[in-house]
C-alpha cells in the first residue's frame, strides 16, 4: 500500500472521517446536460466522440469546477465504455439512453467475451485523467468510476436500460455459472481499470452499482457480494478511498458495506441519520433528492439544511444527491446549494 502524504483536499479529509474544515460538496452527473457550456460541445460532438478525445474530456470534467466551486472533479467518461472494447456493440441513441447491438443472453456470449487491458483498450480515458488531474488545484480532489459488477452486466444482458431486470435476472438464476463467470471477469477487470486510473491521478474511485437495489439482500448476497467484495479489497491496495454507491438500496446498505468502500453512498429514502446508525464505521456520501433542485430555492435550502442536520456535525459526511443531477435542473440552484453547505459547515468538522 502507498502511503499518501496528508490529503488537504476536504474531500479527501473527510473520506478519511477527519475534520474537513467545511462538508465537502459534488454531484452525481456534475457534468451533463444542465449545463449550457456542455449543451454547446454536445450540439456538435456524440457523446462517445467527447470520451474519446481526452482535451474534450477534460474540458467537460472541469465545467462544472468553474461553474460551481464543487470539492470534487468526477471524470468525464462512462460506466459502459468498457463494453466496447470487450466486443459489444454500444451507442448512445437520442431520447433512450444506451443501447447495446450484441447484447449477452447466453453463456456461449459470456464466455466469447474479450479480455481488455485498459492501459491500451480505455487509452483516451486515462489521459483524461492525466489531464484533469494536472489542471486541478490541489483543494479538488478528482474521482475516478467504474461501474458495479452487477449494474454493468444488467446493460449487457439486456441491451439498454431495464425496469425489471427481467433478462438479467433470467440469466441469473437460470445459468448460475455463466453468471458467476461473467461478474468475477467484469470485477477483475474493473481492478485493473481503477488501478490504471489511480496510477494516472485518481484520488478517489467510486463503483457506481446502481441497480442493485432491484435484488433482495438474499440473492445480493449469492449473486454480487463475492465478486463485490473480491473487487473492493483488492482496491484496498490502492491506497485511496472508494465509495460504494447504489439506488434504493435501504436493504442492502449494510451487506454493501460488507461488500466493501470506505465511503457508502446514500439515496434520499434512507435519511442520514439512520445511515450514521447503520454504518458506524463508514463515511457517507448523500442524499439531497435531485427534484429537490427543481423546487422553488427556500424549499431547497430547507431540504439541504435538513440533509446535513441528518448527517450530524461529525466528521465523515460527503454531501452528494441521492442519485444524478436532473437534465432540466437549473445551474444557479446547483451553484447555490454548494454555497449553502459550505456557508453552513465552515469551521465545523
Ligand atoms: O459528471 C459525471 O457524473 C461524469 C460522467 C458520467 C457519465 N455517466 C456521463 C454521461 C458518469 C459518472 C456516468 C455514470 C453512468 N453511466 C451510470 C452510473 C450513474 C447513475 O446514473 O446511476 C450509468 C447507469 C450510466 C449509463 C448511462 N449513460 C445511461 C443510462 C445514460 C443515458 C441516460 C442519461 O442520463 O442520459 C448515459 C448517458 C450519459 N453518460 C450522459 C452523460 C453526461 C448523458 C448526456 C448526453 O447524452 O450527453
Amino acid at each position: 500500500m502507498v502511503v499518501a502524504a496528508a490529503p488537504k483536499a476536504p474531500f479527501l479529509l473527510a473520506a478519511a472521517r477527519r475534520p474537513a474544515g467545511h462538508t465537502p460538496v459534488w454531484f452525481m452527473r456534475q457534468a451533463g446536460r444542465y449545463l449550457p457550456e456542455y449543451r454547446a460541445i454536445r450540439a456538435k460532438t456524440s457523446l462517445l466522440e467527447i470520451c474519446a478525445r481526452p482535451e474534450l474530456a477534460a474540458e467537460v470534467t472541469l465545467q462544472p469546477v468553474r461553474r460551481l466551486g464543487v470539492d470534487a472533479a468526477i471524470l468525464f467518461a462512462d460506466i459502459l465504455l468498457p463494453l466496447v472494447p470487450m466486443g459489444l456493440e454500444l451507442r448512445f441513441a437520442a431520447g433512450e439512453g444506451p443501447v447495446i447491438g450484441n447484447p449477452l443472453r447466453t453463456p456461449a456470449d459470456i464466455a466469447r467475451l474479450r479480455a481488455v487491458n485498459p492501459r491500451e483498450d480505455l487509452a483516451a480515458t486515462l489521459e483524461t485523467v492525466r489531464l484533469v488531474h494536472a489542471a486541478l488545484e490541489e483543494r479538488v480532489a478528482l474521482i475516478g468510476f467504474a461501474g458495479g459488477p452487477f449494474t454493468v452486466a444488467s446493460y449487457a444482458i439486456e441491451g439498454g436500460s431495464s425496469r425489471h431486470f427481467a433478462e438479467t435476472k433470467r440469466l441469473m438464476y437460470g445459468a448460475e455459472e455463466a453468471w458467476h463467470d461473467l461478474l468475477a471477469r467484469l470485477a477483475a477487470f474493473t481492478v485493473d481499470y481503477l488501478a490504471a486510473q489511480v496510477e494516472a491521478g485518481a484520488q478517489a474511485v467510486q463503483v457506481f452499482d446502481s441497480w442493485v437495489g432491484c435484488l433482495s439482500a438474499s440473492d445480493y448476497r449469492r449473486f454480487v457480494l463475492p465478486h463485490s467484495q473480491a473487487l473492493f479489497s483488492s482496491l484496498r491496495r490502492l491506497g485511496v478511498p472508494a465509495i460504494h454507491f447504489g439506488v434504493g438500496t435501504a436493504h442492502l446498505i449494510e451487506t454493501l458495506a460488507e461488500a466493501g468502500g470506505e465511503i457508502i453512498g446514500i439515496d434520499w429514502r434512507t435519511p442520514l441519520s439512520e445511515a450514521r446508525l447503520r454504518l458506524p464505521d463508514h463515511a457517507i456520501q448523500g442524499n439531497l433528492d435531485p427534484a429537490a433542485l427543481l423546487a422553488p430555492w427556500e424549499r431547497c435550502a430547507r431540504e439541504t439544511r435538513e440533509v446535513l442536520r441528518q448527517a450530524g456535525n461529525i466528521p465523515g459526511h460527503i454531501f452528494n444527491l441521492g442519485h444524478g443531477i436532473l437534465p432540466q435542473t437549473p445551474v444557479d440552484t446547483v451553484r447555490r446549494v454548494v454555497d449553502l453547505v459550505h456557508e453552513l459547515t465552515e469551521g465545523q468538522s
